[in-house]
């Protein structure tokens, strides 16, 4: 393989990745994120690691240990229906690296993982119109369960 994944558990040692989780956020949330979404979400990470539903992937390029891509999972909580479940926050690969396939290699670790710690579902975000994303995780068994409409006021 041309990668090599790994998981980080702890704050320590994820400094030097959370340069990318504000691009990632950038490409993945482009509508909903607002001013302060970046710092958020790197805060957000750091406090979830550790967590029984948090996996951090990190994957590098096997020759350089360059810095490829992540998976972030953490667990969503939904007040209003009292559930909660992982939740692929991240999933991003480097411009450098795609279509290498370490996004799916990413997900299949990740589902392992979580698989390992007696979880049963994973729940991925997609863009309503982004076939790439969609086809890509109906390939590898997930449905879509809902869509959201959004009017600006
Ligand atoms: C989407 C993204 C994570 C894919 O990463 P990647 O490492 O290039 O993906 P892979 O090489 O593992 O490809 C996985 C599958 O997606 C398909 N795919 C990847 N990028 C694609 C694209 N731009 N258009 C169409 N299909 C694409 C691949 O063909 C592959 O298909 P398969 O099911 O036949 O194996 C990457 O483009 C990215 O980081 N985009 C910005 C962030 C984002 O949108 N994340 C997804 C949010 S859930």
């Amino acid at each position: 393989m041309r990668f090599q994944i790994e998981e980080l558990r702890q704050a320590d040692g994820v400094g030097p990745y959370l340069q990318w989780v504000e691009p990632a956020v950038g490409e993945i949330y482009p509508q909903e994120r607002g001013p302060e979404s970046g710092s958020s979400a790197r805060n957000f990470l750091v406090k979830s690691l550790g967590q029984k539903e948090s996996v951090y992937l990190l994957g590098r390029e096997e020759k350089t240990g360059k810095f490829a891509g992540f998976l972030f999972i953490a667990r969503r909580e939904d007040s209003f229906l009292a559930t909660s479940s992982p939740f692929a926050y991240l999933l991003f690969t480097h411009p450098d690296f795609r279509r290498l396939g370490l996004a799916a290699s990413l997900l299949v670790e990740g589902e392992k993982v979580l698989k390992e710690r007696g979880l049963t579902k994973l729940i991925a975000p997609a863009t309503h119109n982004d076939d790439a994303i969609i086809s890509m995780g109906e390939r590898r068994g997930y449905l879509r369960e809902r869509e959201y409409m959004v009017k600006e006021l």
